[in-house]
């Protein structure tokens, strides 16, 4: 299976931001293990804070992959483009997210994704990525 991980906006300071909500693993420490543990999967990782980039990368891959992991971030709640990407494809898509962010601020209970996604994962910390693949598997 081909898979990658698509991560959006202030992911790349998982470990540094916001610890309690977010955990203090960073991202790539967390690639490693799950990179070990299902080396029979081709798993790609991208990360970007840049809207545009993020719908780039789900044009790229989003007719020749098995699968993509998306955890578009802040973007989750705002990005009509983002959303539009996701419908426009034909991999599934999986939105995850770290937090449960139905317990959170009402700003994060809106998703883009969610309607063309193939399923939601959120609220498990990095447990959701993992949770993601093996759906996928
Ligand atoms: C997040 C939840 C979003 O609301 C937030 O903007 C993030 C991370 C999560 O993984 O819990 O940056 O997607």
């Amino acid at each position: 299976k081909k898979l990658i991980i698509i991560n959006g906006p202030n992911l790349n300071l998982l470990g540094k931001r916001e610890p309690n909500v977010y955990g203090n693993l960073s991202f790539t420490e967390f690639l490693d293990t799950i990179k070990n543990k299902y080396s029979n999967v081709s798993l790609e990782h991208f990360q970007s804070n840049v809207e545009g980039e993020i719908i780039n990368k789900i044009q790229d891959v989003g007719f020749d992959y098995d699968g993509i992991i998306l955890n578009a971030a802040a973007y989750t709640h705002t990005s009509v483009g983002i959303g539009d990407a996701v419908k426009a494809i034909q991999t599934p898509v999986v939105e995850v997210h770290i937090s449960n962010t139905f317990g959170r601020e009402e700003f994060r209970h809106h998703s883009f994704i969610s309607p063309n996604a193939k399923g939601v994962i959120l609220g498990f910390g990095l447990q959701s990525y993992e949770l993601a693949i093996q759906s996928f598997l």
